[in-house]
């Protein structure tokens, strides 16, 4: 039975300890029908923490965030924009799949994750952060940006911008950058010109480490 609480992690800033804790989730429904659960990867050293919207059909398969074509893209993005993968923590708000399946019952089509979910795995993505304690977050499209900064931002008015985070978050969400998710730069009319403001916003956000 699902947990109507949440998720519980255990009170510690052990990143295998929490992504064992954390395969045993039970918070919300989206274990039932999911793979597994797709925790953060990175080093606890890492001075970025990235945080995207919620495993997709590969990363269930594969147990890791971003190896599909959103995570191809990221990866290219992070390296025009002087990042490097390995010195980062990915994660996503939600790490469950969640997804619905076509009309022949074959292909698994992602949904969106709803308010619930997303309050209901924070815990997890706050354990995460106080484990990393990373100097910049970097929020990609607005489930992520909202898990953190709260239902009512808007990711159209602040994105490449540098944000304070809420006041119950001071202490672990120094600064955050939102931008857009990469799977809305995959699916964007003009492909290149959403590419080009994904990559500058990246660069903005890059910028802004000590
Ligand atoms: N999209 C996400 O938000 N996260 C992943 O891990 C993969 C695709």
């Amino acid at each position: 039975m699902p947990d109507s609480r949440g998720a519980e992690p255990p009170d510690t800033t052990d990143l295998d300890r929490l992504r064992s804790a954390a395969s045993g989730c039970r918070g919300c429904p989206l274990y039932q029908d999911a793979t597994q659960t797709v925790f953060g990867e990175g080093s606890a050293g890492a001075k970025v923490l990235v945080v995207g919207e919620q495993p997709g059909d590969k990363e269930d398969l594969a147990g890791e965030p971003f190896v599909g074509p959103a995570g191809k893209l990221l990866d290219r993005a992070f390296e025009e924009a002087g990042f490097d993968r390995r010195s980062l923590y990915v994660t996503n708000a939600v790490k469950h799949f969640k997804f619905k399946r076509d009309e022949r019952g074959k292909r698994r089509i992602h949904q969106k994750p709803g308010r619930t979910e997303v309050v209901a795995c924070r815990p997890w993505l706050l354990a995460e952060l106080r484990a990393v304690r990373p100097e910049l977050v970097l929020l990609l499209g607005a489930t992520a940006a909202q898990s953190l900064l709260g239902p009512k931002f808007r990711l159209t008015a602040h994105r490449g911008e540098p944000l304070e985070a809420p006041e119950e978050l001071a202490g672990l969400v120094p600064t955050a950058v939102a931008t857009v998710h990469p799977s809305a730069v995959l699916r964007a009319p003009d492909r290149d010109e959403a590419y080009a403001g994904f990559v500058a916003d990246l660069r903005a956000a890059a910028k802004l480490l000590g």
